[in-house]
């Protein structure tokens, strides 16, 4: 059985102050209960420090949403995964399309990156998925095929503990439109076949798999409950404390 990982991108939103309380609202939903899963909240880097005092892994967990693809020296205005192991951070996020757009970062940088994040002990999650236009014409499959095949073999210290992926179809992020669960579970059960071929059957079993694009507490039960889906990476949902707190009820529903 996959523990599920409800993870919250928090992208450019929350400063120090309103980073800490809003983690301060998710940890005080979240006292005194027995998870069956894990739960991160992942702020800007400049919010890092003032939300580690909070999220301490009891149970909330502190990530990143991004790092450097060198380990050190003269690169202005980047931050290191050993810098952010040392901040508190457990998970950095990485590949999100938002990134592959308007930073126009490749495969090489995501493998340098995880490759880092490994290096520094910490777990990476690696964000995948279409636009649309791949949608309609029927490109679903092989573009996502092409994503995870770019980067998993090459990397050197990969296990099914230290890497999580997240599908996030691009036309279901930040719009309102979930990707329907026959979607979901058609390219989760997909992509770890893809993972099987890759890094071989048994990482393919006990990696997680995140969906994310408009995962709300509505949909979160029944998306979360679909047999190759062990979680949720969350972006707008995350950032009021009762909405990310009723995506995590709804992962510990369909944890059953
Ligand atoms: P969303 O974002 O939940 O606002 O659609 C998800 C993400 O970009 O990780």
């Amino acid at each position: 059985m996959r523990r599920y990982l409800v993870a919250g991108n928090w992208k450019l939103n929350m400063g120090p102050a309103a980073g800490r309380e809003l983690a301060e609202g998710v940890s005080g939903l979240l006292r005194g209960r027995e998870l069956k899963g894990d739960v991160l909240v992942c702020p800007p880097y400049v919010s890092l420090p003032a939300v580690a005092e909070v999220a301490q892994g009891d149970p909330v967990l502190l990530g990143a949403q991004n790092c450097a693809d060198q380990a050190g020296g003269a690169y202005t205005g980047e931050v290191s995964a050993e810098m952010l192991a040392e901040a508190g951070c457990q998970y950095v996020i990485v590949a999100h399309s938002e990134r592959r757009e308007y930073q126009k970062e490749t495969d090489d940088m995501f493998v340098a990156k995880i490759d880092l994040i490994h290096k520094a002990g910490l777990k990476a999650i690696f964000c995948f998925g279409e636009v649309i236009g791949e949608r309609k014409s029927g490109r679903a499959q092989e573009v996502v095929k092409a994503q995870l095949e770019g980067v998993l073999p090459r990397l050197e210290f990969v296990n099914a503990y230290n890497t999580v992926l997240a599908y996030e179809p691009v036309w279901a992020i930040g719009t309102g439109e979930t990707a329907t669960s026959e979607i979901a579970q058609e390219m989760h059960a997909y992509s770890r076949q893809v993972l099987a071929g890759v890094l071989g059957q048994e990482v393919a079993d006990y990696m997680r798999i995140l969906y994310g694009g408009s995962c709300k507490p509505g949909n979160a039960r029944e998306l979360i409950g679909l047999p190759d889906v062990d979680g949720g990476l969350i972006g707008g949902a995350s950032l009021k404390p009762a909405d990310f707190v009723g995506i995590i009820d709804g992962a510990e529903a369909a944890q059953g």
